[in-house]
């Protein structure tokens, strides 16, 4: 096919192949930074993003939902921001104090098997980092590689392995824009020690429900889920869980020296093995978040008033 055509507002070439398309600019930026700093009180220090078992699909009890003193942004009215387009994603910013610090959680994220470019996907980082943001706290449901994991555990990224960016996808890709950050940024200590030690702390003192870990994290495109082979390899990468988000974000947060912390709720155990009759689904993905929902909160809440306390300026 010759020419262009749009899908979900994204240019793609005439082989189907999606380029970075027209991404946004500096200023497109900052007009969406300014939407959003005159509907709130004050600017957030912390950014969450809600994936899976964090309240991304329930509200009730969900973090976002227990800020104090809410402000709420629905994307669809924010200029420039993409939509959620997966069934029950809120698709919203929430603005409150969280553990008495002012924090802005994205309540619904956006994922490359959508038909968005990874740069579109982790845009909301760049508008985080314009309105005051300079911790993210990103969290996400994975598959367990790693055969020591179980359902219900938690793993805290560690590192992460790139696999789209193997192929040449990365959302830094075009030109840099230096008012965020370096065109070669270190991707070596992208997830903060202390943090990761910090949030070890916090589960132990706390005594929360089930297992913690720490782990590699690998982010694939989606959206279907592995096959015993890809999966395989990906084991012998040394990956410890799988999901289809995050990576993009951080690389994105990293770029503009933003600090984080990430963690993946395990909402399954990867079929290694031919002989295993069970499959993955969506479905067993909200369950697991669904049972897992408070203890992440509460997870949450300490290491956003760790922060607060140690961390910030
Ligand atoms: N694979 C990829 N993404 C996922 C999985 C999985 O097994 N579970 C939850 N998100």
């Amino acid at each position: 096919m010759n020419g262009n055509k749009y899908t979900n507002g994204e240019i793609r070439n005439g082989n189907g192949f999606e380029t970075n398309g027209d991404s946004c600019t500096y200023d497109d930026l900052m007009i969406t930074a300014k939407y959003v700093l005159d509907r709130i009180p004050k600017m957030p220090s912390i950014g969450i993003i809600c994936g899976s078992g964090m309240g991304q699909y329930w509200n009730e009890g969900a973090l976002a939902d227990t800020l104090q003193d809410k402000t709420i942004i629905p994307y669809g009215e924010i200029p420039n921001f993409p939509v959620s387009t997966v069934e029950g994603h809120a698709g919203q910013l929430v603005f409150g104090a969280c553990s008495g610090t002012y924090v802005v959680c994205m309540q619904g994220r956006f994922h490359h098997y959508e038909g968005y470019p990874l740069w579109k996907c982790a845009m909301p980082i760049r508008v985080m980092k314009l309105i005051g943001v300079e911790f993210l706290i990103a969290t996400n449901a994975a598959g367990g590689i790693n055969p020591a994991f179980n359902e219900g555990d938690v793993m805290l990224i560690k590192d992460h392995i790139n696999m789209m960016g193997f192929a040449g996808n990365n959302p830094l890709q075009g030109p840099n824009e230096s008012r965020f950050g370096p065109r070669f940024p270190p991707m070596c200590k992208a997830y903060d020690r202390d943090l990761i030690e910090k949030a070890k702390d916090i589960w132990k003192n706390q005594q929360f429900d089930g297992r913690l870990f720490e782990g590699v994290y690998t982010c694939l495109g989606g959206p279907n889920f592995e096959t015993v082979a890809e999966l395989r390899m990906l084991k012998l990468l040394g990956v410890d869980a799988v999901g289809m988000s995050t990576v993009h974000e951080v690389l994105t947060a990293r770029h503009c020296n933003m600090t984080v912390l990430a963690f993946s709720l395990i909402t399954n155990e990867c079929v290694m093995d031919y002989y295993d009759h069970s499959q993955p689904n969506h479905e067993e993905v909200i369950d697991v978040g669904k049972l897992r929902q408070s203890t992440l909160r509460r997870f949450v809440e300490e290491i956003v008033a760790y922060i607060a306390k140690n961390r910030m300026k």
